[in-house]
């Protein structure tokens, strides 16, 4: 029970990946608030994790908008108290965009809003929240396309290269304060975000992925969450700053 006692916050919190932090963090004792624009899938997982036995609690939330955004950290602090741990995993996909030259404003305006300004604004008022307790941890979700050239994808490597400049800028500014604030960088990995690219990406793109990291598979959901967790954990109680890459080798090539 390695989170007994304490409050996770997780953005992105209905499917995939957050969904399965969402699980994993109230297994561990957490207090979960799932925050979603998806209603059903959100409300189902935070079922779940009463079910479980567990404190869940879902919450609608449009990480791009910031009065939601501040309605989603007041409700964490009304129903559990505090928000010891934040998740900002929320997030929209590559849609295989043309080449730059032919790419759509309006596609990257939706990518920048979602990825980008939902985890400055999310990052905003946890912090905001954590420096009235005098600690806290936060955990951004990014991926191998914040740290590599990611062809067809121009706005998601954009947005997510901009979630790394995020993370380690918040993580200087308020180190002294005792919040931590790391990223992940995962590779493709089993969830609905990569079967929706794997149908648009056409024949062979299911052949393809897998190989794209040296251990030949694609990577699931619990492999980035255990991730997670160590960094939210007082193992990692001098990491702040970093930026873990969970991608079977991808960028050791
Ligand atoms: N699946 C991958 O291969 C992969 C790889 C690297 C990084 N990532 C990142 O991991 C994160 C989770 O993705 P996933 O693979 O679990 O996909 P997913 O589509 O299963 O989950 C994303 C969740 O974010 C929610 N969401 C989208 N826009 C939102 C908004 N404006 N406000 C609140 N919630 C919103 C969706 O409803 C969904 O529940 C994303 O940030 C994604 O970019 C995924």
């Amino acid at each position: 029970m390695l989170f007994q006692d304490k409050v996770v916050l997780v953005t992105g919190g209905a499917t995939g990946i957050g969904r399965a932090a969402s699980l994993e963090f109230a297994r561990q004792g957490a207090a979960v608030v799932v925050a979603d624009l998806n209603e059903t899938a959100g409300a189902e997982t935070a079922d779940e994790i009463c079910t479980g036995g567990s404190r869940g609690l879902f919450v609608r939330t449009d990480v791009a908008d910031a009065r939601g955004v501040e309605q989603m950290v007041d409700s964490c602090v009304a129903e559990f108290g505090q928000l010891d741990c934040a998740i900002n995993n929320a997030g929209v996909e590559l849609e295989w965009a043309p080449p730059l030259a032919d790419a759509d404003e309006a596609q990257f305006d939706k990518i920048i809003a979602v990825n980008l300004k939902g985890v400055w604004l999310c990052l905003r008022q946890e912090i905001r929240q954590m420096l009235k307790q005098g600690s806290g941890v936060i955990v951004n979700t990014a991926s191998i396309a914040a740290l590599a050239a990611a062809p067809k994808m121009s706005s998601y490597a954009a947005s997510k290269h901009g979630v790394i400049g995020l993370t380690k800028t918040a993580a200087v500014e308020y180190a002294e304060a005792g919040i931590r604030i790391n990223a992940v960088c995962p590779g493709v990995i089993d969830t609905d975000m990569t079967r929706r690219a794997i149908a648009k990406g056409g024949e062979g793109t299911e052949k393809y992925l897998p190989g794209i990291h040296p251990m030949g598979r694609i990577g699931t959901p619990n492999e980035v969450v255990a991730a997670m967790m160590w960094l939210c954990s007082d193992a990692a109680s001098f990491t702040t700053g970093a930026i873990l890459p969970v991608e079977g080798g991808r960028l050791a090539r």
